[in-house]
């Protein structure tokens, strides 16, 4: 197996579930590769040194120049907010490197274009991390409409629907905060929340032809996590958008940060002429399927337990009955990326795919300040 040093940049979140993905990789899925986690960088010494620690890095810094240069490294990931993706990405494929970027790609569409001919001239393998896509329930959706089982489709409807801003007290700015500042992440709900929903739509239903949208921010000014003083808050705190699919089927989607009650219940549901199907974060093993194909007396929703090895990724883990969560949508990135480089048929979502979904998200914004429909470019 051919070793693949990996630089992490980042020791958040994120950095969590792509150190455990690499952890675990190797002993579920048959590769040609061997992920070693080389170095891991962030902006405080102790803390890099105590992830690196944790997780088995065999070193730390917190110069992401470093990880760029370093002529060990092969992957560079990019798990850090939002304001940085570009130029470490940037940066990271002129070096050479392969580049795993976080979602959103970039702050905006022509960003993300930067990066795309950054990473295209470069010839380097370049992947997003949308990982819901890789949950074995929405992976089989996808297949249940490649294979025509829905028809033609008329609806897609996504929500993602959180409640942890809704307190005047939280701040904007600042480690764990930044998503509160559109310095740092571009945009509110639309670019954290929704263009997870957009990238799962335009995998699932094709792309999005124009946006009709209305956003808004509840709390007007925050204190400055950073400065400690209260400044105007920018980003969109909830955003509700209609669309046309290029297939002319209808797109309803909604994201907010002030429902109270939800953490994290990012929902779809697809109906087809001939079937529907639904699915829950909060569920995720599961996917709501109805077929009205079905004879008339038994026609209903069925509730199909994604856990069987022929359902997508399951004969990887446990036994038929037994189900897996949240981490493992990252588990199976990583593998899919792996298994990209040994066969030349590159992972998706590339960087190509995410400008398409950052292409939306620019819509969307648009749409919300002129208040009129607005093309997808
Ligand atoms: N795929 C998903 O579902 C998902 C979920 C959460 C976050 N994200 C994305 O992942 C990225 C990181 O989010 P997170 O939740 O892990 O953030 P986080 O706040 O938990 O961690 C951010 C990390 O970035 C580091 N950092 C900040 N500036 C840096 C710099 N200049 N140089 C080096 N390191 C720097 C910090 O030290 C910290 O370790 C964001 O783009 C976010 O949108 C994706």
């Amino acid at each position: 197996m051919k070793k693949l040093n990996v630089g992490m940049i980042g020791y958040g979140f994120m950095a969590r579930t792509h150190s455990n993905a690499y952890r675990k990789v190797g002993n579920f899925f048959d590769l040609q590769y061997e992920p070693v986690l080389k170095t891991v960088c962030g902006l405080v010494d102790a803390e890099a040194a105590a992830f690196a620690r944790r997780w088995g890095y065999e070193s730390h810094c917190t110069d992401w120049r470093k990880v760029v240069e370093d002529k060990n490294i092969d992957i560079v990931e990019v798990v850090v907010p939002n304001n940085y993706h570009a130029e470490i990405a940037i940066a990271a494929a002129q070096a050479g490197k392969m580049v795993i970027c976080e979602k959103p790609l970039a702050l905006n569409a022509p960003q993300a274009l930067q990066m795309v001919e950054a990473v295209e001239k470069a010839g380097v393998a370049n992947f997003v991390s949308f990982n819901y896509r890789r949950i074995p329930a929405v992976t089989l959706a996808k297949n249940l409409i490649d294979e025509g089982r829905l028809g033609k489709i008329f609806h897609y409807r996504a929500n993602f629907l959180q409640d942890w801003t809704i307190s005047t007290a939280v701040p904007t700015g600042g480690m764990g905060t930044w998503r509160l500042d559109a310095k740092s992440a571009g945009s509110g709900v639309t670019g954290d929340l929704l263009a997870h929903c957009i990238d799962t739509a335009l995998w699932q239903n094709g792309s999005i032809k124009n946006v009709n949208a209305m956003t808004e921010t509840f709390v007007k000014e925050r204190k400055n996590a950073e400065t400690g003083k209260m400044e105007p808050v920018t980003i969109d705190d909830a955003c509700t958008f209609f669309c046309r699919f290029n297939n002319g089927s209808m797109g309803n989607f909604e994201s907010t940060r002030y429902a109270r009650g939800h953490k994290a219940l990012y929902t779809f549901e697809i109906n087809g002429e001939k079937a529907s199907i639904r699915w829950d974060l909060h569920d995720l093993h599961r996917l709501q399927y109805f077929d009205h194909g079905d004879a008339s007396i038994l026609r209903g929703w069925r509730s199909i337990h994604v856990s069987d090895a022929d359902q997508p990724y399951m004969k990887h883990w446990w036994v038929p009955g037994l189900q897996i969560g949240y981490e493992h949508s990252f588990v199976h990135q990583i593998a899919d990326f792996l298994e990209g480089l040994a066969t030349g048929n590159p992972a998706r979502p590339t960087f190509r795919d995410a400008l398409e979904t950052q292409k939306v998200c620019d819509a969307v914004l648009k749409s919300a300040k002129s208040g009129q429909w607005e093309n997808v470019g």
